[in-house]
Formats: structure tokens, C-alpha cells, sequence
């Protein structure tokens, strides 16, 4: 898939087919997140990569909106160090991100789907991975292929309107 098809066809994806991805699919998408750039090029992130059903089940269970997760054939955890710094803290939350976005436009060149969810019960999620206790555990990624629809460019996507959210030059 060209890069601008990718990302007009990437969106959320809950439901899932039952087969799995490939090691070689998931390794993939998990580069992506390691080519992504960060602030002084900190990496200050680790990916763990969960194909157990008995792990994915429980981890669909770390918050109200990860139910998506206990039916993926795989999800990837998204790992910081705690950081008592206000600023660092803010500042890997946005590599984050880029690395995320970066995993979801890989995933979907591929074809496959990704869904993300937040993370609430630290204790249980650090336990259900074995993260250490002085990482977080910030966000999970289901990834596999989605049931239903393919992915495809969204002609109309759910949107504020981009005339509204463009400015030029000044606000
Ligand atoms: C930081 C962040 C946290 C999110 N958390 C969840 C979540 O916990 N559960 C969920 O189902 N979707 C979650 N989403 C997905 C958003 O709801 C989704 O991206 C948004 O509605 C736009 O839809 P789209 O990704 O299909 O374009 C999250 C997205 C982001 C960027």
C-alpha cells in the first residue's frame, strides 16, 4: 500500500479475525516503533509483544475500554519509566505517540488492524507482562486482521472539518 493510502485507511479496529500474525508481521510493526524519532533520541520506551490468549484476556481487563484486546490474535504493550519529572514525562508521552502512529501505518500497509486502548490498573497490567514496577505500563495495541471491512482509504473520515482546523499564517 502507498504511504497517503495507509494513512487515509488507517482506523481503530476492535473486532478481529481469528488468525494470527505472523512473527515476521508483528516484528515489523514493532521496527516501526523503534525507527520512530524521539527527543534527544531517548527511546525511552520498550514494546512487549503478547500472542497468549490467557495474557490477552487478562490485559482486556486493565481498563474499561481494552475489551478489544481479549479477542485480538495479538497485542503490543507500550512501556515508559516512571519519571518524576513533569516535562520528561510529558516529552515520552509524545515519542509515544510517534511511536504508536508509526505501528499503526506499518500494520496497515500490511493490512493488518490495530486498536488502541489506554491503561488503568497498573499493578495488574505490570503483573499480567512482568514490567518492572519502576516502568508504566501506558497503552496496549490489539493488532490483527480485521473482521468485516478491509482497510481501505476513508473517503470521509470522522472529523472536526479540516477548514476548521487549518489555519494559514495566523489563526
Ligand atoms: C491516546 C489514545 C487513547 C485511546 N484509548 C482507547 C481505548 O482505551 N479504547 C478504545 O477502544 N480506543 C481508544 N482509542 C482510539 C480512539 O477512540 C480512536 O482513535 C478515535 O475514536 C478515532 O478513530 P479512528 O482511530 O478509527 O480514526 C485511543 C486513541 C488514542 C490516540
Amino acid at each position: 500500500m502507498q504511504t497517503w493510502d495507509a494513512i487515509r485507511a488507517r482506523r481503530n479496529v476492535r473486532h478481529y479475525r481469528p488468525d494470527p500474525v505472523s512473527d515476521d508481521d508483528l516484528e515489523r510493526i514493532v521496527e516501526a516503533a523503534w525507527r520512530a524519532p524521539s527527543a534527544a533520541n531517548n527511546q525511552h520506551w520498550d514494546f512487549v509483544v503478547v500472542t497468549d490468549r490467557a495474557q490477552l484476556e487478562q490485559l482486556s481487563t486493565v481498563w474499561p475500554g481494552a475489551g478489544h484486546i481479549a479477542t485480538a490474535p495479538s497485542a503490543i504493550a507500550l512501556v515508559v519509566p516512571e519519571s518524576g519529572d513533569e516535562r520528561e514525562t510529558m516529552i515520552d508521552q509524545f515519542d509515544l505517540g510517534q511511536a504508536m502512529m508509526a505501528m499503526t501505518i506499518a500494520a496497515t500497509d500490511l493490512g493488518i488492524g490495530t486498536g488502541h486502548s489506554a491503561v488503568g490498573d497498573q499493578d495488574k497490567a505490570r503483573d499480567i507482562l512482568g514490567v518492572p514496577d519502576d516502568h508504566r505500563v501506558c497503552y496496549l495495541l490489539g493488532v490483527g486482521y480485521p473482521a468485516g471491512r478491509k482497510l481501505q482509504p476513508i473517503r470521509k473520515p470522522d472529523r472536526r472539518p479540516f477548514t476548521e482546523v487549518l489555519h494559514r499564517g495566523r489563526w
